[in-house]
């Protein structure tokens, strides 16, 4: 049925597809949940009433339940942890009725806290007095500034950008000399791995998408960065944006695509316009279109919003959101190289391992890999939430010592029990194991954690441990895709047994049934939401056991 839905999808086309006119709809009259449109998308996409409205039911921004909200405030785990979020929310009912506050994780603004969108705009970290001008006369400082290090001799993700022509001088040179073996090697020794959080191999899915036959090929950026407490990819496409452009359209020409598609979350619109703004300059620059300096290649981008749902980063549901169906996780194989989006052979790569092409290219593949460790090699960005005493974006090789990390930013504000870093499926470490770590892969593997995308969120003393486990059951319930019973019953029953665990001092969990839960969820969910949630709550029972024996039976 799905397949079916994807070829139908397919004739409608990437520049007319069926998500966006569905975003469009919920933009103009604050949801796409109406019948008149249901019907009128479901007749012409052929796709039916009941598709198109599994879908539209499904985001946030598209739902009926959010159409008359006029604000949202971030409940993501940096802004839970800043204890910002109430005062605000106290703030916004002197001017706006309960109805009309709404939700929303999480706008990557980590560094400041306080963080909510209004008429389309991110704001954080505002006074009492900033707010009610901003609510009253509409007046306000959206400004969105963070520290950005780096510790490399010459950065890479964070060197300045040098004007069209010389930035994508070594992209003109690729495709003059048009050699797609040998490029073929470099990326196998650049040994670069996937920066969404799960570090596959990125030379291995290219090659497999380029071995794929089919006329028609997508390059897929994954810019939906969902995890509460990273803002990486927000950086690279706000302050860095062509770095990504090249990235994707080197997936292109060596795969043999055309057609680059950014999928940028909702939550993110500077990185919508920002990114918009830097294709219409390369257009202006001659570097898209047909034949592109005269090569043959074609290449052409385009960018998608998205619409307020954190499992639209798992890079099927991605795949299937663009589609115009609800976003539910696919089963694989096949694996998207081989049938992505509209079924046709696709590379999906996150924001920031595209933007680490340019350096392959100009360092060469073994000159990139002297970077880093062995296994995880090339440059890490790490963004920091704002408990630290300097929060921001750090460049560091692979490899670094994470307290390098913390002492290159100052160190804290306040007393941080422990750290969650890779979002909520990455692993809770506590203070006394930050010394183990070094930042890639294998070292969080080893000790039991999750780099992930590397997204760091402080959980201050204050902040009980049950709390922080609650919010992510939480989340986890509120961001399934609901494809599996694991997850979706999982997370819901974990969240019940908490809340009833702190709300009635007579009841304590069964830890054997927590463990069954946790377990049941790990090994059997068909994707990393529910399979990796019990991860950090694992974590947190290890080793916060003194502070939570309270809420469990003896
Ligand atoms: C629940 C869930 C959420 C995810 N969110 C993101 C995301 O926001 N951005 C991202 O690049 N990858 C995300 N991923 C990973 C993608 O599925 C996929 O592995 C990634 O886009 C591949 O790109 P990479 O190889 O460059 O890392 C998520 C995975 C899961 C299971
Ligand atoms: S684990 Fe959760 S999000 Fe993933 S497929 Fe199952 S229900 Fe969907």
């Amino acid at each position: 049925m799905s397949t079916n839905l994807s070829h139908l999808s397919f004739r409608q086309g990437v520049e007319k597809n069926v998500f966006e006119r569905m975003v469009d709809a919920a933009d103009k009259a604050g949801t796409a949940e109406t019948p008149s449109f249901v019907r009128g998308l479901g007749e012409e996409s052929l796709f039916g009433d009941a598709v198109t409205l599994g879908a539209v039911s499904f985001y946030d921004f598209t739902k009926k339940e959010n159409a008359n909200k006029k604000v949202f405030v971030c409940n993501g785990s940096a802004c839970l942890c800043a204890g910002t979020q109430d005062k605000l929310h106290h703030a916004m009912e002197q001017s706006f009725k309960a109805d009309e506050i709404g939700h929303i994780c999480c706008l990557g603004r980590c560094h400041e806290g306080g963080a909510f969108q209004y008429q389309g705009k991110n704001y954080s970290g505002q006074s009492d007095a900033a707010l009610t001008t901003l609510f009253t006369e509409g007046k306000g400082d959206d400004s969105d500034n963070y520290a950005v290090f780096s510790t490399l001799e010459t950065p890479i993700l964070t060197a300045e950008f040098t004007g069209i022509d010389d930035y994508y001088a070594p992209f003109k040179t690729l495709i003059a000399k048009g050699d797609r073996d040998a490029l073929g090697v470099e990326l196998k020794d650049s040994g670069l791995r996937g920066r969404g959080g799960a570090g596959f191999p990125m030379h291995f899915k290219w090659a497999g998408a380029k071995a794929s036959p089919g006329p028609v090929k997508y390059i897929v950026c994954n810019a939906d960065e969902g995890d509460p407490g990273a803002y990486i990819d927000k950086y690279l496409m706000e302050k860095q944006p062509h770095s990504v452009l090249l990235g994707m359209m080197v997936a292109g020409w060596y795969a043999g695509a055309e057609t680059g598609v950014l999928y940028i979350r909702a939550e993110y619109p500077d990185s919508v316009r920002i990114v918009d703004e830097a294709i219409a300059d390369l257009q202006k620059a001659g570097l898209l279109g047909d034949n592109i300096c005269g090569s043959g290649f074609n290449f052409r981008f385009k960018t998608i919003k998205g619409a307020g749902a954190y499992i639209c980063g798992e890079e099927t549901a991605l795949l299937s959101s663009i589609e115009g169906q609800r976003p539910e996780v696919r089963t694989r194989p096949p694996f998207p190289t081989v049938e992505g989006l509209f079924r046709r052979p696709t590379i999906v790569n996150n924001v920031e391992t595209f933007a680490n092409l340019r350096a392959i290219l100009t360092l060469g593949g073994k000159g990139y890999a002297a970077i880093g460790t062995p296994q995880s090699t090339g440059p890490k960005l790490v963004s920091l939430d704002s408990w630290f005493s300097k929060p921001g974006i750090y460049e560091v090789a692979m490899g670094t010592p994470l307290l390098d990390v913390i002492s290159m930013a100052g160190g804290f504000k306040t007393n941080i029990k422990a750290i969650q870093i890779g979002g909520p499926l990455g692993g809770i470490v506590p203070m006394s194991h930050v010394d183990r770590l070094t930042v890639d892969f294998e070292s969080f593997k080893k000790e039991g954690f999750l780099l992930g995308h590397a997204g760091v969120v402080s959980i201050p003393e204050t902040m009980p441990m049950i709390e922080y486990i609650q919010h992510l059951f939480q989340f986890t319930a509120d961001e399934s895709c609901g494809k599996c019973f694991p997850c979706r019953l999982g997370s819901t029953r974990g969240k019940e047994l908490v809340a009833k665990a702190r709300g009635d001092s007579s009841f304590k969990i069964d830890p054997e049934l927590m463990t069954d839960l946790l377990d049941t969820m790990e090994q059997t969910s068909l994707c990393a939401l529910g399979g990796g949630v019990p991860l950090p709550i694992k974590n947190a029972i290890a080793h916060f056991g003194a502070e939570l024996d309270g809420y469990f039976k003896s």
